[in-house]
């Protein structure tokens, strides 16, 4: 499974990317104001830091508002994948975009139907939101299992994309679902390295080690 990092903090993608933990990065309007940045100066310097898609929103609601600011965020990077939100316009801008060979992102999908639409638009990428599908008392794990079954009984080559994960067991049942990719925030991806029985025998190892005295170097 590949690892997206959710957010338009550069800061926090630069340590993640040199980490090596990053398979690309998704944004979305919420997340470039919470970064308090100009949002095409911020993908551009973020298109910069990972070699990996960058997802970067259209705000218009619109067909042709949508066509116009996808040419321009695609202009931005050779890496930049266009988000369109699930919508009738945002479908017909996915089709057109995709004979283009502009890659798209296609968000906000709380049903497997959306997510059925968006593949036979040609989306790259689909994203259902987990969390928010559990916020309201839903189960949106299931709805990627759900799509994972429809994509494969029919081929689509559309990424499954988890998105609004909100815990390391969000990522450990995305990846027993075959979703292909996770979209993750920076302080649940950190979270995965820890656990605390490492921290525990690590504590252990170094008292044991000092009190053999030795030194490796
Ligand atoms: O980037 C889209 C998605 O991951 C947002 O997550 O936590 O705002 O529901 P959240």
């Amino acid at each position: 499974m590949q690892f997206f990092v959710d957010t338009a903090i550069a800061d926090e993608i630069r340590e993640l990317n040199d980490y090596g933990l990053l398979d690309g990065v998704t944004t979305n309007p919420s997340l470039i104001a919470k970064s308090g940045r100009d949002f095409k100066e911020v993908v551009a310097e973020i298109c910069q830091i990972v070699d990996g898609p960058v997802s970067a929103e259209v705000a218009a609601m619109d067909h042709a508002g949508m066509m116009a600011e996808a040419r321009v965020l695609a202009a931005l990077a050779d890496n930049v994948v266009v988000k369109l939100p699930l919508t009738l316009d945002g479908l017909k801008a996915c089709r057109q975009l995709r004979a283009d060979g502009i890659r798209t992102n296609v968000t906000l999908c709380f049903s497997a139907n959306q997510a059925l639409l968006a593949a036979k638009a040609g989306a790259s990428y689909i994203s259902p939101f987990l969390g928010r599908l559990d916020d309201i008392h839903l189960d949106g794990m299931a709805l990627i299992h759900d799509i994972r079954v429809i994509y494969d009984n029919y081929g689509f080559d559309t990424e499954i994309l988890a998105a609004s994960i909100r815990s390391g067991n969000h990522v450990k049942e995305a990846a027993l679902a075959g979703a292909d990719v996770a979209t993750i925030p920076p302080a649940v991806i950190r979270g995965l390295a820890s656990h605390v029985l490492t921290d525990k025998g690590l504590d252990q190892f170094v008292r044991d080690w000092q009190a053999t005295g030795q030194s490796i170097l």
